[in-house]
């Protein structure tokens, strides 16, 4: 990769002090301040999220923190890939934010992961992904909440891919009367229409040219919510069993509501749904979405 001159130079902050000290310099000469949390190993994905971020306010932060209470026990916290020098060298050649906040367990959760405050989260967080990822979204919203507190952005920048997690997160900023506004940046995909994600890079040769499937069968559903079938469960059962078909292992394929990831009955337009699916290939369990 060729690196250019930074267009902004870009801070690090790897302790909390430092962090205050940054934002609170901002603060003094009156700048907005817009938040992108990710767990780094970035990619084009989070880099769109940036992007976004700058349009919003004056001084973007990016955390890299991979969260340890949102993995369950089986999952692939120790193998999750982990690469701060190679972001950090990114974002300053990209321009694209003021600081990385890159802090450490202790700074996260002073008191230890196994006798943290978590937060407790509404139904929906028991559905979908979390269905099959128990305490998942507790995690998640434990870990943002927290990263809220630390750096106080006005703007929160989330991707649309992780869409239960969006709208989770924005449940928990009204439902705790955070005074921060939620921008949500649309699904960055590949060419042959597979969504970006750091887990891509789990698949195999054959299955990367197996997984833009996801995508399309997703699609397919769409055009037919579109043309006017309202036969929600057929559709979704259609397009497991030609996921399972070609190889996947499938979690689910929903016709929910846009909105608040409800249940959809007969009244809704197809304007208002969103197809959402999570799928294993081999190792990489991928998350996907149609909005309509
Ligand atoms: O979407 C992610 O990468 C993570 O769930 C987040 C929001 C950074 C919290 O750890």
């Amino acid at each position: 990769m060729i690196f250019n001159e930074p267009r902004v130079p870009l801070q690090g902050a790897y302790t909390l002090s430092a962090l205050r000290e940054l934002v609170s310099s901002w603060r003094l000469s009156h700048n907005t301040v817009a938040l992108v949390p990710t767990m780094g190993n970035l990619h084009e994905g989070h880099l769109s999220l940036m992007r976004r971020a700058r349009d919003f306010a004056d001084k973007v932060v990016c955390s890299i923190f991979v969260n340890p209470t949102q993995f369950g026990p089986t999952e692939d916290f120790a193998a999750y890939p982990r690469s701060l020098v190679e972001d950090e060298a990114l974002l300053a050649d990209q321009g694209l934010v003021d600081l990385v906040f890159a802090p450490e367990n202790k700074d996260i959760y002073p008191f230890g992961i196994d006798n943290t405050v978590r937060l407790g989260m509404p139904e929906l967080s028991m559905e979908l992904c979390g269905a099959n990822r128990s305490g998942h979204f507790s995690g998640v919203a434990s870990v943002v909440l927290r990263l809220l507190n630390l750096v106080s952005p006005d703007v929160l920048v989330l991707g649309e891919k992780d869409y239960q997690q969006l709208i989770l997160l924005k449940r928990m900023i009204r439902d705790l009367h955070l005074p921060i506004q939620v921008s949500s940046g649309a699904i960055y995909r590949e060419s042959d229409g597979l969504a970006m994600s750091t887990r891509n890079q789990y698949l195999s040769t054959h299955e990367r040219k197996i997984a833009p499937r996801l995508h399309e069968e997703l699609k397919k559903v769409g055009e037919a919510l579109q043309a006017g079938q309202q036969d929600y469960h057929a559709l979704e059962q259609a397009a497991i069993n030609t996921l399972e078909a070609v190889g996947f292992k499938s979690e689910y394929v929903e016709v929910r509501r846009t909105i608040d990831l409800g249940k959809p009955d007969n009244m809704n337009s197809p304007k208002d749904l969103i197809v959402v699916a999570a799928a294993w290939l081999g190792r990489a369990r991928l998350i996907d979405n149609i909005q309509l």
